[in-house]
Formats: C-alpha cells, structure tokens, sequence
C-alpha cells in the first residue's frame, strides 16, 4: 500500500495492524501503529525514514513499485531507532552508496545497531537540502525522544516531517487527523506523550518554541507513527504545549494491588471520602496486577494527585505496584500531590517503602500515608474515609 500526501509527497509505510506490544514489552498497543516511510519525487528523490526490520522486505518491494531505488537520492534518518530503520540493511544492499543524512548521534547509534559503514552525512539545526522546487531543512530535537532525533521541514510543500513527535500508537487506513475517530486519536496522543516523552517535558516546550520562532508556515506534521496532521495541524502543537507544562485534569488516581481485598477495601473507602469531600473530581480506581500499566499512567499523567497502595509481603510490597512506582518514578512527573495506603498483618513495611517511591518521584507527599491491619473492619473503614476526605482537602 502507499498513497500520495500532495504530488510530491508519497507515504510508503507500514501499517502494523497486529501489533500489541512495543519496546519489547514495555508499550501496549491497543490499536495497532504504523511505521510511516514518505518519498519525495522532485528534481531529487528523497526517502524519509524507514520501516521496523520485519517488514523490510515488504517494504522495499513496495518502494520498487514507487520508484527505481538507484533513483533515490537522499535518504534521511530523522531517528535511528529500530522501528524506523530496521529496514536501512535490506535496502542499502541494493543502493549501497545512497547518502544518508542524519545527525551525528544518529550516524554513531545507526551504526551501533547494524555495523554498517554507510555513507553518512552528519547535519546539524539548519543545515538544508535543495532538491527542486523544495527545500530541505534540518532541526535537531535532541532527547525528543533520542539524543539523535531530529525534524526534516518541507519548504515549498510546508510539511514538518517530525519522526516521533507529535505521533502515535494507532493504526487506521484513513491516515488524516480530520477522517479518524477523535477520541480514539487523542486517547492514543495522549498515551504516546505519557508513556513516552514525559521525561522530556522541558525540552518539548523549548524545541516547540524555537520552531514557531522559525515561523515556517505549516500545511501538514507528518510524524512516524499513527495519522498526518493536516486539519489545522497546530493543535497537536498546543495540545503538546500543555501536556509539557505540569498537565493535569480535575482527577485522582488511585492504583494498588492487594492480596485478600483489603487494600481493596482501603481504596475505596479512601474513594469514598474524596467523593464525599468533592463531587466533582474524577476518581479512577486500578488494581494495578490486573490493569495494563501503560493506561494507568496515561491517567496518573491527567491527574492532579495519586493515591498508591500495597499490602506487605515479605517486608516489602507487591510486585504489580513495584512496577508502576518505578515507572512513576523514571517518567518524572511533575506537580503531582500523593499519599499511600495498605494493609498488613505483622511487620508492615508496605505504606513507608510506597512513601520512598513517591519522594524519589518528585510526587509531593500531602499527608502521612495510612496503615490498617488485617481485614479493615467499620471503624478502619471510617478511619479510610477521613483519610481521603482530608486527602481531597488538601488539593
Ligand atoms: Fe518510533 Fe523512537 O521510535
């Protein structure tokens, strides 16, 4: 399959409608993703970008229907990670010599992964490529998410081919923002941004200022993963915009795992006490040993505050909570208000060890967590609801 984006641009990518695990297994995908590849036919014929390795072949027997390969140009590797170069030693075995134009740090890791001494062109912020009646030019987006990711804008078309950024997890034959379910879109914009480029919040904001500091005037973002921006392509900008600056929804997340229901319990007597303080905030509740790890950050990532508890085991805390916590943790989140929670039955480690997670986090801790033994019976119960009651206070 491909299709043309204008007369010049053409994708020939991949869709990925079978994949349900990224990153090894640490994304989930729901919906399926692409792997989005554009040529570009002008006075020179430019590849941007490739596909994941297990749909090399496929890919370059459809790029062969497109254009004979000795006729490409200029390849250009916005971003060196697999899924999109793992298609760059199928297809540099037929044009060998093709230059490919990537940042130094993208020469260094393309490299690293296939031993390869290709024909690298290392470009920096501004450096650019003429290539007709288009122009080429080159922006470095350093840790967005890879020290060697950069964006390649179209001048003459106005397209701001971005690689991950502004991208996602979503398969669709529509391929436009404008002709795909909207909530599926955003729930999948969402996620990517969460799961992926919360660590990077501070640099997003600078990278989109220096680009709108470039005033370049843009019909389309055409990233590598999901659907092309081209209905009013800025919004995913400003939807970026904020979700880089300390984002959260009138929400609270309450994520445990428990052992017989008594943290259960906690939890939702906890829930009950936020309602009762405030009747408007959102309650989200995830047992987090039977609920897909990278939804529940996806909704800590909207929320105001989190709540998370553990029953102790073996002095320590169960092993579903460990997982999200240091998620939690590596994502970095910031102005995010927590507290802990759980049961136990003799040495009662779980809440403290929670607290340690949450500080190391960066989460701001409001009040001292809450620990009840055994089976929480009425009197715990009400001692839980006072705890969410005065958690809800203090947001
Ligand atoms: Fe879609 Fe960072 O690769």
């Amino acid at each position: 399959m491909s299709f043309s984006i204008t007369d010049q641009v053409t994708w020939v990518g991949k869709i990925d409608w079978e994949l349900r695990r990224f990153h090894g297994d640490e994304y989930s995908t729901h919906r399926g993703s692409s792997y989005n590849s554009y040529l570009i036919k002008d006075e020179k014929n430019v590849l941007i970008d490739t596909v994941w390795g297990p749909f090399a072949k496929e890919f370059v027997a459809n790029l062969k229907k497109e254009i004979e390969l000795d006729k490409i140009d200029f390849i250009i590797a916005n971003h060196a990670e697999t899924d999109h170069s793992g298609a760059l030693p199928y297809l540099m075995k037929e044009i060998p010599d093709a230059p490919i134009y990537c940042t130094s740090s993208g020469a260094k890791i393309l490299k690293g992964h296939y031993h390869q001494d290709w024909n690298f062109i290392e470009v920096k912020t501004g450096d650019s490529l003429d290539i007709g009646k288009n122009k080429l030019t080159f922006v470095e987006a350093r840790m967005l998410h890879w020290p060697d990711t950069m964006f390649t804008y179209m001048s003459g078309e106005n397209i701001l081919f971005s690689n991950d950024a502004f991208g996602q997890h979503y398969a669709s034959e529509l391929m436009y923002n404008d002709l795909v379910d909207q909530a599926e879109l955003f729930q999948e914009a969402i996620k990517y941004y969460a799961n992926i480029l919360t660590p990077f919040s501070p640099l997003v904001t600078k990278k989109i200022q220096e680009v709108l500091s470039m005033q370049l005037p843009l019909n389309m973002i055409a990233p590598s993963h999901g659907i092309i921006w081209r209905n009013n392509p800025t919004q995913i900008v400003e939807k970026y915009l904020q979700w880089a600056d300390g984002y959260a929804e009138n929400q609270i997340t309450i994520v445990y795992d428990t052992m017989w229901n008594g943290t259960r319990s906690m939890a939702e007597a906890i829930a009950a006490g936020i309602k009762a303080q405030n009747a408007e905030v959102a309650i989200k509740l995830f047992n987090a040993a039977h609920t897909d790890k990278n939804d529940i950050i996806t909704e800590i990532f909207k929320s105001r505050a989190v709540l998370a508890g553990s029953a102790t085991i073996n002095r320590g805390i169960l092993s579903a909570i460990s997982g999200i916590l240091e998620m939690m943790k590596g994502l970095g989140f910031r102005n995010k208000k927590a507290a802990a929670f759980g049961t136990y039955g003799w040495s009662g480690e779980s809440v403290a060890i929670i607290e340690k997670w949450l500080q190391e986090g960066k989460f701001e801790i409001v009040q001292p967590g809450i620990r009840e033994l055994w089976n929480p019976d009425d009197e715990a119960v009400e001692r839980c609801v006072a705890f969410g009651k005065s958690f809800a206070e203090k947001l």
